[in-house]
């Protein structure tokens, strides 16, 4: 295993005297043989390490939330709820599954920027810590469901700072053209606020923002806090009330490939409370509780995919696709955004890689392509073992059975022991849901 893979690979990963990648102490050759391919490996330790990094880095009475998006199931809810965070839903499908782990309930954030009546219902019966409101619309909504129920619910306010951040720069859009929260600039922001005051069924305790994904540079959530506060000193001229939280979302970017390093979690957290510091100062401000929401930075080296070769198709002069038993129906990233990742032959890790070659799935789709361009060994054939790292973020969490593939398995390693947390789907699986 090139040790330059090693930001991008499970904390556990190692290569075995065999030439075996190994990975939460079990070789992977191993377990793709037990569970079969293609498959997710997850490894707890590295899930559970960022979780207590993250925990770390934003101690009570500050708050960690894992975005559930990024990989949502029962087993990943359990572990953080285990390592003291919180978790971040953004739909009613994935507050069930919250509840179904037992996520304690004050401990959960619903997001989103259409939220039903039923999912605010939901969230308001099952007593949520927070819920963070998206609109005027939703704010009415929500004060008159929370009332009905007799309940005061604990609310903090989406707001759209007008910066957004793209992966190592940030830009500052006039016109904040998105479908998410309130914006500051035009002033909706600040009514939600001065009408949550009047609403005695929702305590609002503070402000949200969350500036975009695979965020590296601390520079967009400098620029963000600086607005954050100057919206925060216009609501306390406002209404009179003063936040005693401020959640900056999530965002910080992890490593695919080796030319990646990750971001740092420990830096991000002194910038920002450097910087809150700072503004609450400038503004006479008290310094509020921070709250944060990761989900690639939690579980994106947390997983592995393994696949099995197949065909591989050489054209003279112009490609040769490695073809593998999944592809874009288990990650669509590449598809979807154009995303890079590396790989590696899991059975022969220890040969070098020396002729580039373009990863290809099995769907009936051209453009079902999960690497242009990663080096390989020369001599990969049929039965080897493909690994790419770094698939825990919004892999299985978007996966699809386009072409009705069966979902993979999410197999979960630690200390040398392998269980499935998300069983592969069979065939029934796949006509379950159809009627005639
Ligand atoms: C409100 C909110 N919080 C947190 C996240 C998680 O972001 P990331 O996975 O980049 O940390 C998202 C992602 O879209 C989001 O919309």
């Amino acid at each position: 295993m090139p040790h330059t893979l090693k930001d991008v690979l499970p904390a556990t990963a190692r290569m075995r005297d065999d030439g075996h990648l190994e990975v939460g102490g079990y070789d992977l050759v191993a377990l793709a043989a037990e569970f079969g391919t293609p498959v997710y490996v997850f490894c707890e330790e590295t899930f559970r390490g960022r979780c207590r990094l993250y925990k770390d880095a934003f101690p009570g009475p500050d708050r960690v939330y894992y975005a559930a998006k990024a990989f949502t199931s029962l087993a990943s809810f359990r572990m953080a709820a285990e390592e003291g965070l919180g978790v971040d839903c953004a739909s009613g499908g994935e507050l069930h599954v919250a509840l179904t782990a037992g996520v304690p309930v004050r401990d959960i954030i619903v997001h989103g920027n259409n939220k039903s009546d039923a999912e605010l219902e939901m969230a308001v019966a099952a007593g949520v810590g927070r819920i963070a409101v998206d609109s005027l619309d939703e704010l009415e909504r929500l004060a008159r469901i929370a009332a009905s129920a007799g309940i005061r619910q604990t609310i903090v306010l989406r707001v759209t700072p007008g910066v957004e951040a793209h992966t190592h720069e940030y830009i500052q859009t006039g016109q904040e053209d998105t479908k998410f929260g309130m914006s500051i600039s035009s002033g909706s922001a600040l009514e939600a606020a001065k009408r949550a005051a009047d609403l005695p069924s929702v305590e609002l305790v503070g402000a949200h923002a969350h500036i975009g994904s695979q965020i590296f540079g601390p520079e967009a959530f400098g620029k963000l806090v600086e607005i954050m506060f100057e919206y925060m000193a216009d609501v306390r001229a406002a209404t009179g009330q003063t936040f005693g939280e401020l959640n900056v979302g999530g965002g910080l970017g992890i490593a695919y490939t080796k030319e990646e390093s990750p971001a740092d979690v420990t830096a991000h957290s002194r910038f920002i409370r450097t910087a809150v510091a700072d503004e609450a100062k400038r503004y006479g401000l008290p310094v509020p509780a921070l709250s944060v929401e990761p989900g690639r930075s939690i579980v994106g080296n947390a997983m592995v995919t393994l696949y099995s070769v197949g065909v591989v198709k050489d054209i003279p002069g112009i490609r040769t696709y490695v073809s593998v038993d999944g592809g874009m129906s288990d990650n669509i990233r590449p598809m979807l955004y154009g995303a890079r990742y590396s790989a590696l032959l899991a059975n022969r890790a220890n040969e070098p890689s020396d002729k580039v070659v373009t990863i290809a799935g099995s769907h009936c789709e051209s453009g079902d392509v999960l690497i242009k361009d990663v080096a390989l060994p020369s001599s990969v054939g049929r039965g080897d073992l493909l690994a790419i790292p770094a698939t825990g973020a919004y892999g299985y969490a978007m996966s699809s059975n386009y072409n009705k593939m069966r979902r993979p398995a999410v197999v979960s390693v630690r200390d040398g022991k392998a269980r499935v947390v998300v069983r592969r789907e069979t065939y029934d699986d796949l006509v379950r849901l159809d009627q005639v």
